[in-house]
This record gives structure tokens, C-alpha cells and sequence, in this order.
């Protein structure tokens, strides 16, 4: 059986291989003219790389090497603008049974601080699910991609990023997707849980690591 070690060496690879594929996604939207899509999982993307390079920062503090792993291919083609959006909830549900997984490892092996590392990521991946499970539902609804609407807020900051921010992790910002539903004509609001960094504030880690 891997050791925690061994499995937090190679989330940091899939970490990765999710942020290359959110870019396949945000290009595949971009593509096909729907910006807002587009410019979410760009902005996912660049999560996903984060949740990596936190993952290199805690390694290389307890004093292991890191080798960068390189990816396999990601998905490129989609035959319809739900087909992303299933395969990212499929992704983020594969992460969740990794980090419990790398949870589980720390626990057997009585490492404390590995299991405390792991416990905010557990947290993001109960939210990463939930929105995109959300995001899938209202674009499912939707008669008109053009419907979805994704904002971020200018100002503010959730619990979940305060908390993080008291960790020394990225400050993260929690955009709403709005779907104006044409059947009913009332719009909906749901506020949806992705975080975003916000380099300009200058994290304890961003300030560790360089900008990302
Ligand atoms: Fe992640
Ligand atoms: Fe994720």
C-alpha cells in the first residue's frame, strides 16, 4: 500500500493534470462562444494549480523532495456543452476519493500533521463537488448557454477563505452562477462555491512560493 508520502507526491500530478484539463475546458468553451464558461474554468484551473503548489510548499517544509511529474493527455473534444461540465463533476468526485484516501494513509501511519494538512482539502472538495454538481444541474435546465451566468464579487471574502487565509493559503473568492430561466422568466440565483485566489492580497503563501 502507498505510503501518505507517496500519495501526496502524486495528488500533486493530479492537481495538475485537473488544472490542464479545466484549461481544455475553458478553451473548449471559449471556442464555441461562451465566454462566462470560458472564464470560469479558467479561473478553476487556475485553483487547481494552487491546491498543487500548496501541496509542493507542504512537502518541501517537511523537508522531502518534490519532483514536478509530468501529465497524460486530457480531453480536448465534447460533443455539447454538457459534456465539460459531467466530466469536471466526475473529475472533482475522483479527487474527493484522493484526498480521502491521502487522509486514511495519514491516519494509519499516526501522521498528525499530514491528517491536519489534508482536513482543508477534504473541505474544498465537499464545495468543488457541490458547485460543480450545482453548475451541471442549472446548465442541464438551461434552454440557452448564454443563460448562465457566472459573476464574482469585487469585494469580500467568505468564511471557507477566511478560514484558508488563517491557514496561509490562498485567499479565495466565491463566484455565483445566475441562470434567468426563459420556460419561467424568473431569474435564479445560486451561489455556487469555487474560491479564487486574489494574488494582489498577498497570501502568507503566494509570498512563500512566488506568484501563482
Ligand atoms: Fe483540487
Ligand atoms: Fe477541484
Amino acid at each position: 500500500m502507498a505510503t501518505f508520502d507517496e500519495l501526496l507526491a502524486r495528488q500533486v500530478g493530479n492537481e495538475f493534470a485537473a488544472s490542464q484539463q479545466y484549461i481544455a475546458v475553458a478553451v473548449w468553451f471559449h471556442g464555441q462562444d461562451l465566454p462566462q464558461l470560458a472564464k470560469h474554468f479558467y479561473r478553476q484551473s487556475l485553483e487547481e494549480r494552487n491546491h498543487a503548489m500548496m501541496m509542493v510548499q507542504y512537502i518541501l517544509d517537511r523537508g522531502l523532495k518534490i519532483p514536478i511529474p509530468g501529465i497524460e493527455p486530457v480531453r480536448n473534444d465534447f460533443n455539447n456543452a454538457e459534456e465539460p461540465l459531467a466530466l469536471a463533476l466526475a473529475q472533482e468526485k475522483e479527487v474527493t476519493e484522493n484526498i480521502e484516501a491521502l487522509f486514511a494513509a495519514a491516519r494509519a501511519e499516526n501522521d498528525a500533521l499530514g491528517e491536519q494538512f489534508m482536513l482543508w482539502f477534504l473541505k474544498e472538495q465537499v464545495e468543488e463537488v457541490a458547485s460543480m454538481s450545482t453548475l451541471l444541474n442549472i446548465a442541464r435546465r438551461a434552454e440557452n448557454f448564454f443563460d448562465i451566468k457566472i459573476s464574482w464579487p469585487a469585494k469580500g471574502l467568505g468564511t471557507t477563505a477566511r478560514m484558508a487565509m488563517a491557514a496561509g493559503v490562498p485567499a479565495l473568492r466565491k463566484p455565483r452562477v445566475e441562470l434567468s430561466d426563459p420556460p419561467r422568466n424568473q431569474p435564479t440565483t445560486v451561489s455556487i462555491a469555487p474560491r479564487l485566489p486574489v494574488p494582489s492580497e498577498g497570501t502568507q503563501l503566494g509570498q512563500r512560493i512566488g506568484s501563482f
